[in-house]
């Protein structure tokens, strides 16, 4: 072997032995630096004879090309090597669950209440809201009960004891009260629901002290049992999303109203939910109602021969438990963090109701 080819052989073992990039800049210097073995071998061909140079030139300038090539590949491949172990090192795995950062959850009453604002905003209602510290006048005796009503005796009032001489206050035990003060308040036509928290002195499996009512009121000129009627189904059926719920009027007796009617959905106690005709074993009281009695209009200072309409009241958590199928009313206020994640509703959802009652 020649000195040329033994020098090419050795400087390329140790470019191949070289693993790191400044291992290989380590060789290069050895052998193409101002030091460095080729370099050196390069300019002895100074020192020789023409003759000389015309063998040993092309052989070294061949070694030096070959030199130079070879750690150009080698570069690559190291770094190309430190690309992909880099990349390993980097790697994440997308399949891992993300820990999520705890969020809130929006409760079935608040959700039924937005589901019915939505529903009777289509029908043209605009909410209306009232005091839960209410005066007797506003809660009972406008409404045509008077002090020595037995239906006063139906409500379980809890009184305020310190209330001033001339208002005897109460914490309203329903909200019918709005009824009152809407009509006091704006000329006709009204359409309002009104929907909040009443109170009474009761407490089991299906009562507790406070619980949601929603109230509606609407006031024209002309209206009917048949407006109240077809509004109680509208609203009934975009609620339960049951297009051919059945509903059955019965009379009975509210002293707001004239005449007045108990409206009970049918229910099938197989799918524990409202039905359609033909799957009904059962009826479920959802709401009160009738058209607004004379006396009420005249104690807002309206004229009953002028002015007509209904009302309707039903209870929210009442209609959360049928829609959502919960059965314990006190779990609703307990505020136990684990019912409330299992049946509350995501604050990103879109209403369910949004398509509109009335299409
Ligand atoms: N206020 C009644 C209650 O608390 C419910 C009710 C019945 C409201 C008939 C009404 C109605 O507006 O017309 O039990």
């Amino acid at each position: 072997m020649t000195d040329t080819s033994q020098l090419q052989a050795e400087t390329l073992a140790t470019i191949a032995a070289a693993t790191t990039p400044e291992a290989l800049e380590s060789v290069r210097v050895a052998a193409m630096g101002k030091q460095g073995s080729i370099t050196a071998l390069l300019k002895t061909l100074g020192g020789m004879s023409p003759d000389e140079r015309a063998v040993n030139g092309p052989a070294f300038n061949g070694l030096r090309e070959t030199v130079t090539a070879a750690l150009a590949a080698r570069k690559a491949a190291l770094d190309e090597a430190a690309l992909n172990a880099k990349l390993a090192a980097e790697q994440q795995d997308m399949t891992l669950p993300v820990a999520l950062p705890a969020s809130g959850s929006i409760h079935p009453v608040s959700q039924v209440m937005d589901e019915l604002a939505e529903i009777f905003a289509d029908l043209g209602f605009a909410v209306a809201s009232g005091p839960e510290i209410e005066d007797d006048w506003h809660n009972f005796s406008a409404l045509n009960i008077p002090e020595s009503h037995p239906a006063r005796a139906m409500h379980d009032t809890f009184y305020i004891a310190q209330s001033p001489p001339d208002a005897k206050l109460v914490l309203r035990t329903h909200t019918s009260p709005v009824q009152i003060r809407t009509m006091m308040s704006q000329k006709p036509p009204i359409r309002i629901i009104a929907p909040g928290r009443v109170y009474r002195s009761d407490s089991d499996a299906t009562h507790t002290p406070m619980f949601h009512q929603i109230e509606g009121l609407v006031i024209d000129k002309g209206i009917t049992l048949a407006h109240l009627r077809w509004t109680l189904e509208t609203f009934i059926k975009a609620f339960f999303e049951v297009d051919d719920v059945v509903l059955r009027f019965r009379p009975s007796y509210f002293p707001f109203t004239e005449p007045s009617v108990e409206v009970d959905v049918g229910y099938n106690s197989k799918t524990g939910k409202p039905a359609g005709a033909g799957q009904v074993d059962k009826w479920l009281e959802v709401l009160g109602s009738g058209m607004v009695h004379p006396r009420v209009i005249e104690a807002c200072g309206l004229d009953p021969n002028e002015w007509q309409g209904f009302a309707f009241g039903t209870g929210v958590d009442r209609l959360a438990m049928l829609k959502y199928g919960l059965t314990d009313l006190r779990a609703f206020f307990d505020g136990d963090i684990k019912w409330l994640k299992h049946n509350g509703f995501s604050a990103f959802d879109l209403p369910s109701i949004s398509a509109g009652a009335v299409s």
